[in-house]
């Protein structure tokens, strides 16, 4: 019987591992998700009813348990070493120069390759399962991120194939991808939390992280670029080999990658990529090229903390001078105001830019920037231009200091500051017509309710029209009125009303999402539903309820329960479920093929192998609920060491006491 187990374990592991790497890496799905998550499941409930088995290369160990209190420092086995940088091509052609007259050679072999603007992330393997993963620190000793680095599926936990060195250690960078940065951003700011200037700082917040669930919601990607500590031999003459061989391990490298013979192979590689940089999913800030031969660089060796066979050819820098014309405010979808500069047009790496954030009045105030200013701008992460200094000495007598509004410009409702926040805010909520055009924007978007056609310039003009205040509205249009719209016509109002009807059949996690209540993303909301499972139980749900949902704290319970008390929310609810918004009740969808379908579980005592927060997850991954009191509605009361008057609650009422193995049996049958 175990063996059949193993056996079972084993096969699901490599299969979820071939999974993500489709998925991630190959960016090339094989299966749906909802096969995907189900593979995920059932190797969850076979490691669950036998934890003895469960082994740090299992897919369900990339999100571990509890958060760490701090980070443990981890000593490198070889240096993490920088690289010697040039600018410009007489540098680059000084550095070719000296790499020949070094080696006396005429036109050594380099192998050129992106250089990544992310943080430095060394892995180690051991007998091909990692063990451990650490920041590049100050090149020698580093911080232990192994529970975070553990939760980017294109890095594989286990490495491909067998007879891997007892030790291999690979190098390389940790990123986020310009979107998902953009995506992240959005979300931060959805919640009234401070956004990240660049997507390194968001890839370096993200990985800094001392909960791992965080870091595992964040879109961190890593390329490798070196190795570190290998105690084998691979015979591997060249990097572009050892590049193939981590590659063939499992571990992602770039495919922008090539060998280069003379500055004008170097010099062509380099303008090739400058011209596409933008078009990258991900920020680089130059090209490093590495001596191909290893023999030759181990002639070259080491100067201090760098290779001599190494260099990065870096980019001219993103930044350019203008002037503040003006400043004003946004205001946001959750009424958060942000100043915004409005600048005199300037051209930064390939785009026009005329606005830049200046983030909150903290930032604005901070950096000093005032109406007149002489300034630099850079488009941080090829993103969200942003102004990186005052040019103080160009400042005209006449600059003049921006005062963020006490009335918001839009609908004239009071701005206030909440306390621990950097925000100010609307208080005009829906009232306020910036933010009542944002929510819609929001409740029809792709990952809300996925409504074709309602774009942000469409619902200025259907506000303008007075045909649509809120989001109920969308569900009664006067379609005859839209096709006399300019740019509409019987055709396009047609496609409109279809898209809106198709996208009535949702999920009450999109639904939920698509409200827009504060502080509730894609996943809170998603947690929202696997506890409370029906619209009607969130509505009515109190803040303790709330409290109980995974990832839930105060602010976003109180913001919930806030949310659904407000009478105005709820007719609008209301109203868009009379309209024919609907789902399918998770509660009883889930719960049919469920073991635990619907059963309350009280735990009492000290189990042998759960802790308590283990034991609530697996009643409640098979559709159990756990409660903290024993009444006539518990189905069972789980009995452990030392228990307490629980137990005896229970014989009073009649109520099944089981132990840990009886559950067990439970879920098995
Ligand atoms: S090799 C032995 N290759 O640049 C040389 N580094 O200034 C070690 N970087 O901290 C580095 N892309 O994080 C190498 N293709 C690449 C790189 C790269 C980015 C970073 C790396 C390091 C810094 C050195």
């Amino acid at each position: 019987m175990t063996q059949d187990i193993i056996k079972k374990i084993s096969y699901l592991k490599s299969v979820i591992q071939e999974h993500d790497h489709c998925y991630y890496v190959l960016d090339d799905p094989q299966i749906s998700d909802h096969e995907y998550d189900s593979l995920l499941r059932e190797l969850k409930n076979i490691e669950d009813s036998n934890p003895e088995l469960i082994t740090p290369d299992s897919p369900t160990q990339r999100v571990g348990g509890s958060p760490i209190s701090e980070f443990n420092q981890i000593q490198h086995n070889k240096p993490m070493l920088s690289l010697g940088n040039a600018f410009g091509i007489n540098e680059l052609e000084a550095f070719n120069k000296r790499i020949n007259d070094t080696l006396d050679v005429n036109d050594v072999e380099f192998n050129a390759e992106l250089k990544f603007d992310g943080l430095a992330v060394t892995i180690l393997y051991e007998n091909g399962l990692m063990k451990y993963a650490a920041t590049r620190g100050d090149g020698n000793v580093g911080e232990d991120v192994t529970h975070n680095i553990k939760t980017i599926k294109t890095i594989p936990l286990k490495l491909y194939g067998d007879n891997h060195p007892r030790t291999f250690e690979v190098r390389g960078e940790v990123l986020m991808d310009k979107n998902d940065f953009k995506e992240l951003n959005e979300y931060q700011i959805s919640l009234g939390q401070k956004t990240f200037a660049n997507p390194r700082n968001a890839a370096a917040g993200s990985l800094r992280q001392l909960d791992p669930k965080i870091t595992a919601k964040r879109k961190l990607k890593f390329y490798a670029y070196s190795l570190g500590q290998v105690d084998q031999d691979l015979e591997l003459t060249n990097h572009t080999d050892i590049l193939k061989y981590i590659h063939n391990s499992g571990i992602p490298i770039s495919s922008y990658s090539q060998r280069v013979v003379g500055i004008n192979q170097m010099q062509h590689f380099y303008e090739d990529i400058l011209k596409k940089r933008n078009d990258l999913p991900f920020d680089i800030d130059g090209i490093v090229y590495k001596v191909n031969s290893i023999k030759n660089q181990e002639n070259l060796g080491y100067v201090s903390k760098a290779p001599r066979w190494a260099i990065a050819y870096k980019f001219p820098a993103e930044e350019a001078e203008t002037v503040v014309n003006d400043i004003n405010v946004q205001v946001g979808r959750t009424g958060v105001i942000t100043p915004v500069a409005r600048l005199q047009p300037v051209f930064v790496s390939g785009v026009t830019v005329t606005n830049a954030t200046l983030h909150n009045e903290d930032e604005m105030l901070r950096k000093d920037i005032r109406i007149g200013d002489s300034v630099i701008v850079r488009r941080a992460g090829d993103v969200v231009p942003e102004i990186v200094r005052v040019i103080k000495e160009k400042r005209p007598s006449n600059a003049k200091v921006f005062e963020m509004p006490q009335y918001c410009p839009i609908c004239n409702s009071q701005v206030i500051r909440i306390d621990g926040e950097a925000a100010q805010r609307c208080t005009g909520q829906l009232k306020c017509e910036a933010q009542a055009k944002q929510a819609i924007s929001h409740y029809v978007s792709r990952k809300a309710m996925n409504i074709e056609g309602l774009g942000a310039k469409i619902i200025d003009h259907f506000f303008e029209k007075g045909l649509i205040k809120n989001i109920s509205d969308i569900y009664h249009l006067d379609y005859e009125e839209i096709q006399k719209m300019e740019g509409f016509g019987e055709r396009s109002a047609e496609n409109l009303k279809e898209a809106i009807e198709s996208s009535k059949k949702t999920t009450l996690a999109k639904f939920i999402y698509a409200l827009g209540i504060r502080n509730v993303g894609e996943a809170t909301s998603k947690d929202i539903v696997k506890k409370l499972g029906t619209l009607d139980n969130v509505m009515k749900a109190s803040i303790d309820d709330f409290l109980e949902i995974n990832d839930v704290g105060p602010v976003v319970a109180q913001s919930l329960h806030q949310f659904f008390q407000e009478d105005e929310n709820k007719a609008i609810i209301n109203n868009i479920v009379e309209f024919g918004v609907k789902w399918e009740d998770q509660a009883q969808n889930v719960s049919n093929d469920q073991k635990l379908n619907q059963q309350t579980f009280v735990v009492t005592g000290t189990l042998e192998n759960f802790s308590r927060d283990e034991i609530k997850e697996l009643i409640e991954n098979n559709g159990g609920k756990v409660s903290g009191s024993v009444s006539k509605k518990t189905s069972y009361v789980i009995i452990g060491d030392n228990p307490g008057s629980k137990a005896d609650k229970a014989a009073e009422l009649g109520v099944k006491v089981i132990n840990e193995k009886q559950l067990m049996e439970l879920l098995n049958e």
